[in-house]
Formats: C-alpha cells, sequence, structure tokens
C-alpha cells in the first residue's frame, strides 16, 4: 500500500471541503496522497484556492479539463482509473457532488477501493440537476457516508444506506469558514471594489439559470431590477459569463461584475454584505453560519437546513426584489441558532472515524 487515503478533487468548491479534513488527517498521522483531477483549472478557480487553505500541493493534476458531461466524465473516469490502480489506496475520499466526485467513486469501486463520501445524503429531489444525480449515484457506491445534516442521515436510510456507514459529523466547509473567519475584513474588499457601505453579492452558475440564453436573460433582468435598490457585486463563474453578459449584466446600473474572486476575497465581501442572492450550495450554507440573509434563486434545495436553521429564502424571480426591498427595509428573518454540528471540527470527526477505519480494514 503506497498511501492510506487518496483524496480525490477537481473544483472550487471541493477544495474548500477538503481542506480540514486533509489537516485533520495529518494530524492524525495518516498518509495522504492528493489528486486533482483538473476540472476546475483556472489560477482563480483553483491555485488560488491552494494557497489561501493551506492545502498542500496536489500530488498529480490529471489536467482533464472542460467538456460535456459525457466527455469530461469518460476522460475523468480513465484518467482515475490510471492514477488509482498506480497508487493503490486503502481509501479514496471524494467531496460533494460534482463529475469528478461521481468518476473517483465509480472508477475506485469498479477498482475494489473503498469510497468515502464527504457530503452524503443531500438530496434536491431535481433529477435534472447533474449534481443530483451524482450524489444519488455515489451514495450507492460509498463505504463510508459522512453527513453534513440529520435530514441526509434520513435520506439515505430511505435509500437502503446501511446505517452503520454512515456518519453525522458536521459540515467541514463550515471548518474551513471558521478558520479563516477573522481574515474576512468587509471594510478593505468594499474599499477595493468601490462598493457603498450597503451593497449586495450575487453569484449565479446553475445551468438552469445561465446556459440557456432565455434564462440567462430572464435573470440579467431580475438583478439589474435589484440592483436599482442595492449595488450588487456579481463575482462571475466563468460559466455563466458569455450569456449573463451578453443580456446587459454588464451595463445595468449597481451592478459590479468581477471575475470569481479567491476565497478571502469572496468571503469578505459576503460578511459584510447586507444581502446574498445565489444559486451555489456552499454559499447557501456559509450566509446560514455568517447570519447573512440568502436570497436562493431556485426552486429547490438539497440544504433545507439553511432554511430552517438559517437565513436563507427560496425565490423565484417574480419573488426576488419584493423580499430584496422587505430585507432592506429591517423585515427580513433574523438567524436563529445554526444548523447542529456546524462547529468547525467536521475534519476532526471525519478523520477519526477514517482512522478507526483504517485499523480495522488498511
Ligand atoms: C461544476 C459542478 C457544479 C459546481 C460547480 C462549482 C459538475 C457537473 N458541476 O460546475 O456542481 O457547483 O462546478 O463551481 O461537476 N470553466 C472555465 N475555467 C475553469 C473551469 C470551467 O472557464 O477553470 C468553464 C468552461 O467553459 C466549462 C464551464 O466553465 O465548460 C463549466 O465547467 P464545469 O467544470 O463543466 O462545470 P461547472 O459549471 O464549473
Ligand atoms: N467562492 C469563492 N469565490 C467566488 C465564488 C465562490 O471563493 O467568487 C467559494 C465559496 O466559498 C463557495 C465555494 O467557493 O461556497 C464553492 O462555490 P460554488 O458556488 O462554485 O459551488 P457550489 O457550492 O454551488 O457547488
Amino acid at each position: 500500500m503506497n498511501a492510506c487515503v487518496l483524496h480525490v478533487v477537481g473544483t472550487r468548491p471541493n477544495f474548500v471541503k477538503a481542506a480540514p479534513v486533509i489537516t485533520a488527517l495529518t494530524t492524525a498521522g495518516c498518509a495522504q496522497t492528493l489528486v486533482h483531477t483538473g476540472q476546475h483549472y483556472d489560477a482563480r478557480m483553483s491555485d488560488i484556492f491552494f494557497r489561501q487553505l493551506g492545502l498542500p500541493e496536489p500530488d498529480t493534476d490529471l489536467g482533464v479539463g472542460s467538456g460535456s458531461h459525457a466527455r469530461q466524465t469518460a476522460d475523468l473516469l480513465v484518467a482515475l482509473e490510471q492514477e488509482l490502480t498506480a497508487r493503490a489506496p486503502a481509501l479514496v475520499t471524494v467531496y460533494g457532488d460534482v463529475n469528478s466526485t461521481l468518476a473517483a467513486a465509480l472508477a475506485a469501486v469498479k477498482l475494489g477501493i473503498p469510497v468515502a463520501h464527504v457530503e452524503a445524503g443531500l438530496r434536491s429531489f431535481d433529477m435534472a440537476m447533474p449534481e443530483e444525480v451524482n450524489r444519488r449515484l455515489v451514495d450507492q457506491l460509498a463505504e463510508l457516508l459522512f453527513a453534513t445534516s440529520p435530514e441526509a442521515v434520513g435520506h439515505l436510510a430511505r435509500e437502503g444506506v446501511a446505517a452503520d456507514r454512515v456518519h453525522l459529523v458536521g459540515n467541514p466547509m463550515i471548518d474551513t469558514l471558521l478558520t479563516h473567519v477573522e481574515q474576512f475584513d468587509p471594510t478593505s474588499a468594499r474599499a477595493a471594489h468601490g462598493l457603498p457601505e450597503r451593497y449586495g453579492v450575487v453569484t449565479l452558475h446553475r445551468p438552469a439559470n445561465v446556459d440557456d440564453p432565455e434564462a440567462a436573460a430572464a435573470a440579467a433582468r431580475v438583478l439589474a431590477d435589484a440592483a436599482r435598490h442595492l449595488d450588487l457585486v456579481v463575482p462571475l463563474h466563468p460559466r455563466g459569463r458569455a450569456a449573463l453578459s451578453a443580456a446587459g449584466l454588464a451595463n445595468a446600473p449597481g451592478v459590479h461584475l468581477l471575475d470569481p474572486l479567491g476565497y478571502v476575497e469572496f468571503m469578505s465581501l459576503v460578511r459584510g454584505a447586507a444581502v446574498v442572492i445565489t444559486d451555489s450550495g456552499g454559499v447557501q450554507e456559509e450566509t446560514t453560519v455568517l447570519g447573512v440573509p440568502c436570497l436562493t434563486l431556485r426552486t429547490t434545495t438539497e440544504r433545507p437546513v439553511t432554511v430552517t436553521h438559517g437565513t436563507n429564502r427560496l425565490v423565484r424571480h417574480g419573488e426576488l426584489v419584493p423580499a430584496l426591498r422587505k430585507l432592506l427595509e429591517g423585515g427580513g428573518a433574523a438567524p436563529v441558532e445554526g444548523p447542529p454540528l456546524w462547529d468547525g471540527r467536521a475534519g476532526g470527526r471525519i478523520a477519526r472515524v477514517i482512522t478507526g477505519w483504517l485499523e480495522r480494514h488498511g
């Protein structure tokens, strides 16, 4: 055995979730290998996270890059099969619900290598989302399933996953937030982007909001309306840039379009925001913990705990401006106590389960 645990990461949210698990396993003295699939490759989508989150340099970058779902997943499978065969780890750890997550889990189990899934059991019940397909499949393949919230444990039980494989550990993305929160400086971030004291942050990248030009135009229109009430800073994911720009978002008064931001710069803006408008999974969770009101431009969420225990509200296009105005007038819901176990110690809990498992099986 060359490494006890091999982590596969490939996209921006994977980096944020993996960092505390890698740190905790390092503290536990566990040998680890880090494989970057290269699904995200721009410096602003990848390198900057490694630097800011103190992630180790990847042992390999597979350089798979972009493509259609079939092409990207197929390329990931082939490259990961070779890598896992060569390295023969005792356990492969995968994060979240992206194509790199599914490909790594599938390549590993077909080679007889057990898989641990961090962020198991989330369900939007919308199979039109590529992430929902990925999550459901990965949860059927995994040997160890780490859940962030009790309803995720319930979903796994209903899908027939054996209870002894499932561990409610809290949320490693929130470990990362709490590790870096003292670096989140809203005043400097606001000044750096010429924003007034009161502003909103927007991120949009879900295919349902940005892929189809009509959907992108509808999103751009509603954001331009919202920007009449509050300046909006919009660090744009590369996926939506062309469509949202073509829809005129760049020229809307009060809209500040930016390239994707590094983690600390982004979270600094979020921490100081009057409201966040998003379709991101992670951002719904981060605003919950920071107590920043979040309006999610989606019809479903796989993270309902951010609504019941946090500051999140799902809004359709027509509901966005009224909801925003209500928040600005002080009528928004105050944060409640925050989800249980989102306390900055999820990485340690995951490491304890993994090291225990390795002692029995490694
Ligand atoms: C992926 C995940 C999504 C996650 C998101 C996080 C899948 C199916 N989707 O979506 O669940 O929420 O990451 O950010 O895995 N691109 C660049 N530079 C990059 C990366 C991508 O320009 O570094 C552009 C390319 O044009 C590419 C497009 O973005 O075709 C989409 O990238 P891809 O990795 O396929 O999916 P995301 O939309 O990033
Ligand atoms: N993020 C960032 N800079 C940005 C946008 C996002 O650092 O410009 C961080 C933020 O912490 C977020 C994470 O990247 O939670 C993952 O974001 P994304 O929305 O891409 O993925 P999702 O959570 O929707 O899968």
